[in-house]
């Protein structure tokens, strides 16, 4: 009987196990299709990196091999206090550790079938965004005040446990707009236990621009140090305190090479932990339009071109809110209406 079912022990143990004892033959097959199954190198895996040079790169931000392969040598020198030699040796050596660039159309496919849509509990909202919003991506939302953006941002925080009752959720604040009742109340509504809602929603103030970034930098020790499944960062407001902070046209280099340096610890954390990041972000009038919505995004390109979904948001009729897909990859143009309720989003 046995010898009629030919199942190998390869069939039903991962093969990752089972490499060292593999023939010669069957692991050069095994390479064709690389996992990331090496074992990750640290910082102080790279020459001439010891517990003091690590610490030092740490602390200016480098937290692992790929934010030193994709440094200039003159940005490390600076952030570590080093030679260019040493620095040029270190990059090249984090280069050659990892395997960089290119993967396969297929599997950026199996990739984004991974990917979670959190909705927003109003229909034609949801369906605006191909399903709602999306993880592996940072969806970015634009409005004068009032216009719902930080309301979106806890209705996420609430569907998105609901979706996942394992998942957490990071709210960063910038303006002092989380409330708690808020969150109580919309969990309620969607017949979550408030309490444990709230257990999963880690809040952190930003008392300015730095300490935003670093609480954003934060993040991946909630999940690689807690263990934490965070599935959705929200930022409300991204803008707010770079615009306080950095006033004038002087500063305004300064302010967009520190917002870049955000946008991509931001985007990485999307990435790499397959979770949405939900900016808010505030509009400044553009005299100059006399045709159209006068009124266009802050933060310049870096945000604009950081975000993978871009949405104004403009009052609508008897109270009603108008969103508008203004930027995405993979879906048109579109605009959609709803209110925001007690219960959160609803259709029309
Ligand atoms: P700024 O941060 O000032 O730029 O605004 P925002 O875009 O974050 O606006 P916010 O999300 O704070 O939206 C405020 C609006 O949401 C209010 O004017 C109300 O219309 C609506 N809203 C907020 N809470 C409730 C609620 O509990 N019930 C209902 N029905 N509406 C609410
Ligand atoms: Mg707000």
């Amino acid at each position: 009987m046995d010898a009629q079912v030919d199942i190998k022990t390869e069939d039903i143990i991962p093969s990752t196990d089972l490499k060292p004892s593999l023939p010669k033959s069957k692991k050069k097959m095994e390479s064709e299709k690389p996992k990331e199954v090496e074992k990750e190198l640290n910082l102080e895996d790279l020459p001439g990196v010891g517990a003091a040079t690590a610490e030092k790169l740490k602390e200016s931000g480098y937290d692992d091999l790929m934010s030193v392969a994709v440094a200039s040598p003159g940005k490390l020198i600076d952030d570590a206090g080093i030679t260019e030699t040493a620095a040029r040796k270190m990059i090249n050596a984090a280069r050659n550790s990892m395997k960089m660039g290119f993967v396969s159309g297929e599997e950026v496919l199996e990739k984004r079938g991974t990917v979670i849509k959190i909705s927003t509990g109003s229909e034609v909202f949801n369906e605006m965004m191909g399903g709602g919003f999306e993880t592996a991506a940072i969806t970015e939302v634009f409005s004068e005040f009032g216009g719902g953006k930080t309301q979106i941002g806890h209705i996420l925080s609430v569907n998105m446990l609901k979706q996942d009752p394992d998942s957490y959720v990071v709210y960063i604040d910038t303006e002092n707009t989380f409330r708690p009742e808020r969150i109580a109340q919309l969990a309620k509504a969607i017949g979550l236990d408030p309490t444990q809602v709230l257990k999963k929603i880690k809040v952190a103030k930003a008392y300015n621009s730095d300490h935003q970034m670093l609480l954003a930098e934060k993040v991946s020790e909630l999940i690689k140090g807690d263990g934490l499944n965070i599935k959705l960062v929200v930022v409300d407001s991204l803008m707010s305190h770079f615009r306080a902070e950095y006033v004038g046209r002087g500063t305004l280099a300064d302010r967009q090479q520190k917002l870049n340096r955000h946008m991509h610890v931001l985007a990485r954390l999307a990435d790499t932990n397959n979770l949405c990041v939900y900016v808010t972000n505030q509009v400044m009038s553009k005299p100059d339009q006399f045709f159209g919505d006068p009124t266009t995004a802050v933060g310049g390109h870096i945000v604009g071109h950081a975000s993978t979904f871009r949405i104004y948001l403009r009052k609508g009729k008897k109270g009603s809110r108008v969103a508008k897909l203004v930027d995405s990859p993979n879906l048109p143009e579109t605009e959609c209406n709803f209110m925001v309720t007690e219960g959160g989003l609803e259709d029309l």
